[in-house]
């Protein structure tokens, strides 16, 4: 795929939203720089939970927001995302974890949990290739399904070519790990807290 077909898969797969406390994040090809989350500064301190209204995230659509200096993704999920995600076998998956702070360590990656609770349909996951950092590109790789003409859900990492799925688990090339899941609550309906 050429630079300009990336930059269009960009422009549409992202939605960025810029409030007080939740910055915009940049070009999806950039690294994003690590921090030191066990001895975080006072600005890291300050961004140790965000709210966001998931609201405004049509299905399909997907937000980047940041949280304590990383991207985090949340995609409002199709139905046939999370029946592609959900008829995937535990077999077939690299990594077997569910990678989810919010469910008990060891669980197995299924799709129900990949989420929390009731709200399958929302898929929120640090935005951090777990290969060497890059941020992949959403509904984009092999486990992106095709639906209305175009490929939906699923991750791709162009840096060495790591594929994910709808669940944002880790399906082909060298990312060892599915894409974490970050400590999240529901405030609402549709509110979350992350952190
Ligand atoms: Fe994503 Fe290497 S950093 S595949």
């Amino acid at each position: 795929m050429s630079t300009a077909e990336h930059a269009e898969v960009n422009r549409r797969d992202f939605l960025y939203i810029a409030t007080g406390a939740v910055g915009a994040v940049g070009a999806a090809l950039t690294a994003w720089p690590f921090i030191n989350q066990m001895n975080p500064d006072a600005s890291v301190l300050a961004m140790a939970t965000v709210e966001v209204d998931l609201a405004p995230i049509a299905e399909g659509q997907a937000i980047t927001i940041k949280w304590r200096g990383n991207p985090v993704f949340i995609r409002h999920r199709t139905g046939p995302e999370i029946e592609a995600a959900k008829a995937v076998k535990m077999e077939e998956l690299p990594d077997p974890l569910a990678r989810n702070a919010n469910v008990k360590e060891g669980d197995p990656a299924t799709d129900v949990n990949r989420v929390v609770g009731e709200k399958e349909q929302f898929l929120v996951m640090m935005g951090v290739c777990t290969h060497l950092g890059c941020v992949p590109i959403g509904n984009e790789g092999e486990y992106a399904i095709v639906e209305g003409g175009g490929k939906m859900g699923g991750w791709f990492c162009p840096c060495h070519g790591s594929h994910y799925d709808t669940a944002g688990r880790i399906r082909k090339g060298p990312a060892p790990e599915n894409l974490p899941v970050p400590v999240y609550s529901y405030l609402s309906d549709t509110k979350i807290r992350i952190g």
